[in-house]
């Protein structure tokens, strides 16, 4: 039997997106980080404010027959009759305008949604000028009817404070590194590396708080983070490898949050973006001024493909 705390790799460095209070984070993430290859649609930005701006206008049957009736004025040549993005205005555009109907679609918040369809981007026209702040409540909430909402999911499994805890540790651990990234600060990304190793190593032993079942569910997922972590470690001299490292940090801490999202003072939200090698995984810290960045916002109400929670269980916090 492996005993954990063989863990303890030497450096670690953990990667995660965090929208701190928002999307800031995040976007300033995306924004150094510059995406590099693969044709993939540059990331579209929006302020952490405009985020987490609630819908003031009920999805109810009158907002959606006349947000439909918007839709097909001033969506539909572009983005088609049903939202597939196909609509003759868009054919030849690039990118082409967005698929409506997919449910990845709910990631965003309707803030995002909102402020989008307001600024526009590229081809896609801004409607500030040419519908009300209501009209474009109102399309928004008849163009959610066109993608089907994904069940937002939670954590699998039942983990106990211990495992809570050592989880909490890492989450924190990676959030500093992530902070270090997106200032672009190779130094004290490098120290985060370090001071990640020894909470991977707490995150081993937590499982002999866990029985059989758990168990190997647990160990997986550990063993995927230290695997990640020994490549970020490798990757540590320079900001570049760095970050493309912490994607695969990223994908595995948020599959054992996936798993045991759990215990954590303040709310940490694990959020998926697309699906299998195309998609993004971020951890989005808010609450107290103890997170990483110093916010104190409350957790905004985002919709959707949450896959974990890490709920406040008054476990210590590890520094
Ligand atoms: C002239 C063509 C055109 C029209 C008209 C148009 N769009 Fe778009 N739309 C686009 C294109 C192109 C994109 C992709 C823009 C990009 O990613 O840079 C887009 C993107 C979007 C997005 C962003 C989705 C995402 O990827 O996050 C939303 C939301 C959206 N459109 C909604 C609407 C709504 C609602 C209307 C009508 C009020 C509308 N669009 C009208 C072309 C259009």
């Amino acid at each position: 039997m492996r005993t954990i705390s063989a863990v303890a790799a030497t450096r670690t460095c953990v990667i995660v997106t965090t929208l701190a209070g928002g999307s800031l984070v995040w976007m300033s993430m995306s924004a150094a980080y510059g995406e590099g290859g693969g044709g993939a649609v540059k990331p579209w930005i929006v302020p952490a404010r405009a985020a987490q701006k609630k819908n003031p206008v009920a999805a109810d049957e009158k907002s959606l027959t006349l947000g439909q009736q918007l839709y097909v004025r001033e969506c539909r040549s572009c983005h088609g009759a049903a939202g597939r993005g196909d609509g003759k205005a868009g054919i030849d555009l690039e990118p082409r305008p967005t698929n409506l109907t997919e449910p990845s679609l709910w990631d965003q918040s309707d803030g995002a949604m909102f402020w989008k369809i307001t600024e526009g981007r590229g081809d896609m026209p801004g409607h500030k000028e040419l519908l009300t702040d209501a009209e474009r409540w109102h399309v928004l909430n008849y163009m959610r009817s066109l993608a089907p909402r994904p069940p937002a999911k939670e954590p699998e499994f039942e983990a106990p404070p211990a495992c809570g805890e050592a989880l909490s540790s890492v989450v924190h651990r990676y959030l500093d590194l992530h902070g270090a990234l997106v200032r672009s600060d190779l130094n004290t990304a490098q120290n985060c590396c370090g001071s990640f190793a020894s909470t991977l190593s707490e995150l081993a032993q937590a499982q002999s708080a866990l029985d059989e079942a758990r168990r190997a569910a647990w160990k997986s997922d550990v063993e995927a983070i230290q695997k990640a972590q020994a490549a970020v470690s490798d990757s540590s001299s320079d900001l570049v490898s760095l970050r493309s490292a912490f994607r695969d940090l990223s994908a595995s801490l948020a599959q054992a949050l996936r798993h045991f999202g759990h215990a954590e003072a303040s709310p940490v939200l694990a959020y998926e973006v697309g699906q299998g090698a195309n998609s993004k995984m971020w951890l989005q810290a808010f609450g107290p001024a103890e997170n990483p960045y110093g916010r104190g916002a409350p957790a905004p109400d985002m919709p959707c493909n949450r896959f974990a929670r890490i709920r406040s269980s008054g476990a210590a916090r590890v520094k």
